[in-house]
């Protein structure tokens, strides 16, 4: 089939990607020239694994094209996926700017006997009718509206979109979900197919309920410490029960990134659309916030003395992505602990494997490391912000002699707390 994919964001490279490795002939489409000349030639504008080896191969391949025209795209395709951004405004709702103007621009282009315009942008129920009314002002030949929501994890995404769970398919045109059916045959994964209304549902209530499982797992982590008990022995033994499960109920520092924050405001907002008090979302979001708190509670008292004061000491922040195996800053919460770090009058250094480029773009006032070691070099405490795995594997032994003080705050619960206690440090984890 030959598709359109317009937006070369994580969603839409991705699909781009993926649809071009199962022999498909994708175009993907995108507003920024500077963007679409560098994937021109392979370039990924962001880290993911695996995603520049796939867009090189199918580029050379001829299955995959990046161009800025939706002129040059659009009158051949079947489809035309629609992945652009849908970032939340200041009350929560998303922003649609993005969407319209993409489906305006495929209409203006349509040339196709019927056109099948498929939304995997997360956007909010109720919104079929303008969309159709867009493209009517513009075009007169055939088309239809699909919902395909992605759920592909940053880090695995080209795995996720191989090997999915599920695929969600929003329709209920026969000739839309046959198209749709025969464009993912060769991708695993149980079919959902339903009305759109539906498929975008599922899309945030899948996020809302990972984000859910998140907070309570944190609002365990608070419970634990005042009672005394240990969060991941309780965790483990709630998840091992088969119909709850252990994935995502892991405490920390609250869920950040793309998707999460942003699509429980927005569900929250859906719901006060159709008159619904979304209260349980309400308290997850609340949870998710309030751990940024607790763990400068934490800090303060580790290293702040007995008033908790942390002017002019010096603290390590290791990992500054939202989660590891990515660059991406989107509603990292690292941003808020080293801005109210340094709010405290503290002096941060910090390092990330990968995200230091885009730290350094949304992060004032603290200083970056060359490495982890360096950034503890002189601290009065090493804070574990994101659990790369090369954090888990340092050399103890060695971060102690570099430290000012043997103080670890472990946002992430990555170490033992036993064995750090046996090398000499003083150790504050999540719920433990
Ligand atoms: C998420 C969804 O998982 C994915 O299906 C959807 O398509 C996009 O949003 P992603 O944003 O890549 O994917 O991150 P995810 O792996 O879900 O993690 C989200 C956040 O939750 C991260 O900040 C992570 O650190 C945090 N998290 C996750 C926890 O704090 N504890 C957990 O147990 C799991």
């Amino acid at each position: 089939m030959t598709i359109t994919v317009v937006g070369a964001g994580y969603v839409g490279l991705v699909t781009a990607a993926v649809f071009s490795e199962l022999g498909n002939k994708v175009y993907c489409v995108d507003v920024v020239p500077e963007k679409i000349e560098g994937l021109k030639k392979g370039i990924v504008p962001f880290f993911e694994p695996s995603l520049s080896e796939f867009i090189t191969r199918n580029i050379k391949a001829k299955r995959l094209f990046f161009t800025t025209s939706y002129k040059e795209s659009v009158p051949k395709s079947q489809i035309v996926f629609i992945c652009v951004g849908t970032p939340p405004k200041e009350s929560g709702e998303a922003d649609l700017t993005y969407l319209f103007a993409a489906v305006e621009e495929t209409a203006k282009n349509f040339n196709h006997g019927y056109t099948l315009i498929t939304i995997k942008s997360t956007i909010p129920i109720g919104f079929e009718d303008q969309l159709e009314a867009t493209v009517k002002k513009h075009a007169s030949s055939k088309f239809e509206f699909a919902s395909c929501p992605e759920f592909l994890r940053e880090g695995t995404a080209i795995e996720d979109t191989m090997h999915p769970d599920r695929i969600v398919i929003g329709s209920t045109s026969q000739k839309a979900q046959k198209i749709l059916l025969e464009l993912h045959a060769s991708i695993s994964g149980e079919r959902i197919i339903t009305d759109i209304r539906s498929a975008q549902l599922i899309k945030y209530a899948a996020n809302s309920i990972l984000a859910t499982k998140v907070s309570f797992a944190n609002a365990i982590a608070v419970l634990c410490e005042r009672m005394g008990a240990d969060v991941e022995k309780v965790l483990a033994g709630v998840g091992a029960d088969r119909r709850v499960g252990r994935s995502f109920l892991y405490p920390g520092i609250g869920y950040g990134g793309s998707c999460l924050p942003k699509d429980v405001l927005a569900f929250i907002a859906i719901g006060r659309h159709f008159d619904y008090d979304f209260q349980l979302l309400q308290a997850v979001d609340s949870i998710n916030n309030d751990q940024i708190e607790n763990f400068i509670n934490k800090v303060k008292s580790a290293v702040g003395g007995k008033e908790g004061n942390l002017k002019g000491v010096k603290l390590a922040m290791l990992g500054l992505a939202f989660k590891p195996n990515t660059d991406d800053m989107r509603d990292a919460p690292s941003i808020k602990i080293a801005n109210h770090l340094t709010d405290l009058e503290a002096t941060v250094v910090a390092y990330d494997p990968q995200a230091m480029d885009n730290a350094k773009r949304v992060i004032k006032n603290i200083k970056f490391a060359k490495d982890a070691y360096s950034a503890i070099t002189g601290a009065d405490a090493m804070l574990i912000i994101t659990e790369w795995p090369q954090f888990r594997e340092m050399d103890l032994k060695k971060a102690k002699k570099l430290l000012k003080k043997p103080i670890i705050v472990d946002g992430r619960n990555i170490f033992n707390p036993k064995t750090v206690k046996e090398e000499g440090f003083t150790y504050l984890g999540m719920g433990r």
